[in-house]
């Protein structure tokens, strides 16, 4: 059975040239052809939007479900949903080999359901050589689109709906596909859902700068350029009317936030400004890059009442030489200043980091100064990767590449060293009391809630739906090694 509906709704005349009522205009079109198909299918259609990858682009999937759910599709529990969407990730080989480990699975929902459509976005459409593979072995895609262009989503959903359903002599041959390869737009006030009530993650930039060598992000996330301050300030400002407490600040490096603004500003003023939004009653922020934390942040991290203590400062490694061919502008020395700074600073600040093994050339003795300053630093706890080969990047064509069993003992190294520090920290919190924000029902024991510290680690007390969303003040009785079992005091 094809679907048609015999529908052209745009009149060229109408259709506004300037953001964001261009995109409100085609979510009213939108509308009305996902309200037809509904009727034919005889209850509303679902989407479902799977997300790959990093904070950034689990801000971009509220945005898209935004939009999803303002012009009428419902959320589904399952990938098998009427509009079923990828948002991609490609900052290391295993990321993109997921997505097409999943996508054979979609196109067979979708030789069942006459109704279903599939869209994949993200980083990984940014690469060319990606979209050509889908645009021959997974011709059942009905929409790509890449990282530059997703306000657009409303339009791009109208024109893959009448590729889909206007046109059903074409159905199987149309894909969408519309990728931009850079942009400096930046459009607000488009809606978005959000996961949770009580908190939100808030985009302050776009973009990276850095180009470290073995990173993919600045080809296809593009060049930085940051929100206007007023705009976050007002942003955040609605989200705290509407029972936002906690906000986590996003960027691939915010502590160069403000310097592409006609006016510019430092994140750590940024952040002074936040501070005075009255109800706001915690502030977090990712990613700082080391090159460029100032002691002005230093100083309003210390006099604030409501930035988290705690730091994601990305490591990378420990060795001189490994940083100079990273490209990250600090050094060993440099890094541990700075911790040392923060720590007089904050004194219970946590931390936590990045770090590479097997970055081409890396010798034993590199290694082992990575080692070195996770012992040093102490980490609370460290996300560690196995470096992966980025086609494009300068790291890529470095020819040392470090013999895989080699890379692997050095892994497994550094992880039970990371391990061991961060169950060690973890400890020496038992017995204190302390503020959680209660996020969730915990999703094993419903007699059970789960929140997080001030330093983020999680914790499991016994509570229920009604402390969800506010921020009490709980006795850590035991340390299980990365989180805790508490509870509740007045
Ligand atoms: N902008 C952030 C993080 C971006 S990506 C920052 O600068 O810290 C998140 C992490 O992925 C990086 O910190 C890095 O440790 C890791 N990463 C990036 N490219 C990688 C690659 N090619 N191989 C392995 N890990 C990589
Ligand atoms: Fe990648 Fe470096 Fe930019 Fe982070 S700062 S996104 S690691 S290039
Ligand atoms: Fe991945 Fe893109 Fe984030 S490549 S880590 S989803 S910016």
């Amino acid at each position: 059975m094809e679907q048609k509906i015999n529908l052209n709704l745009i009149d060229k005349e109408q259709v506004p040239t300037s953001e964001p009522e261009r995109q409100y205009y085609f979510m009213e079109i939108a509308k009305q052809y996902v309200s037809r198909l509904a009727e034919q299918k005889g209850e509303p259609l679902t989407f479902h939007v799977t997300t790959f990858g990093c904070q950034m682009n689990a801000r971009d999937s509220e945005k898209l479900i935004g939009i999803l759910e303002y012009i009428g599709y419902v959320e589904g529990a399952s990938e098998d949903a009427d509009f079923s969407i990828y948002n991609t990730c490609t900052v290391r080989e295993n990321a993109n080999n997921k997505v097409y480990g999943r996508l054979g699975g979609l196109g067979n929902s979708k030789k069942k359901n006459p109704f279903m459509m599939i869209a994949l976005c993200g980083c990984m459409m940014q690469e060319p050589s990606v979209v050509e593979k889908l645009q021959k072995s997974y011709r059942f895609v009905n929409l790509i689109f890449g990282t530059h262009n997703i306000y657009k989503f409303a339009e791009l959903i109208v024109t893959t709906i009448e590729n889909s359903f206007c046109f059903p002599e074409a159905k199987k041959s149309i894909m969408t596909i519309d990728i931009w390869k850079e942009t400096d737009q930046i459009v607000e006030d488009l809606p978005a859902e959000r996961k949770y009530f009580f908190k939100s993650g808030i985009n302050i930039m776009f973009g990276c700068d850095n180009f470290c060598s073995y990173c993919i992000v600045p080809y296809v996330r593009g060049r930085e350029r940051s929100r206007e301050p007023k705009e976050i300030v007002r942003e955040i400002e609605h989200l705290v009317k509407d029972g936002v407490v906690e906000v986590m600040l996003l960027g691939q490096n915010v502590n160069s936030y403000g310097k592409t603004l006609e006016t510019p500003m430092t994140f750590a003023q940024l952040l002074t400004e936040i501070e005075k939004i009255e109800g706001l009653e915690r502030i977090r922020f990712m990613t700082s890059h080391p090159k460029d934390l100032s002691d002005e942040l230093i100083a309003v991290m210390k006099a604030s009442k409501k930035i988290c203590h705690h730091l994601h400062l990305p490591l990378q490694s420990g060795s001189d030489r490994m940083l100079k061919v990273m490209n990250r502008h600090y050094d060993k020395a440099h890094y541990l200043r700075l911790v040392e700074k923060l720590r007089e600073a904050v004194p219970d600040l946590a931390l936590t980091t990045d770090i590479i093994v097997g970055f081409p050339g890396e010798t034993e003795e590199d290694f082992l100064d990575t080692l070195d300053v996770v012992r040093k630093v102490g980490y609370d706890s460290a996300f560690t990767f196995l470096y992966s080969k980025r086609t494009g990047t300068p790291a890529a064509a470095m020819e040392e590449q470090v013999p895989e069993d080699i890379v692997k003992r050095r892994f497994d190294l550094l992880l039970s060293e990371v391990q061991r520090i961060g169950a060690q920290k973890a400890k020496k919190l038992e017995g204190r009391i302390l503020p959680v924000l209660i996020e969730q029902r915990n999703e094993q024991d419903a007699q059970l809630v789960t929140g997080r510290l001030d330093n983020n680690s999680v914790v499991h007390l016994p509570g229920d739906d009604s402390m969800i969303g506010k921020i009490q003040n709980v006795r850590l009785k035991e340390c299980k090694g990365f989180y805790y079992i508490g509870e509740a005091v007045d």
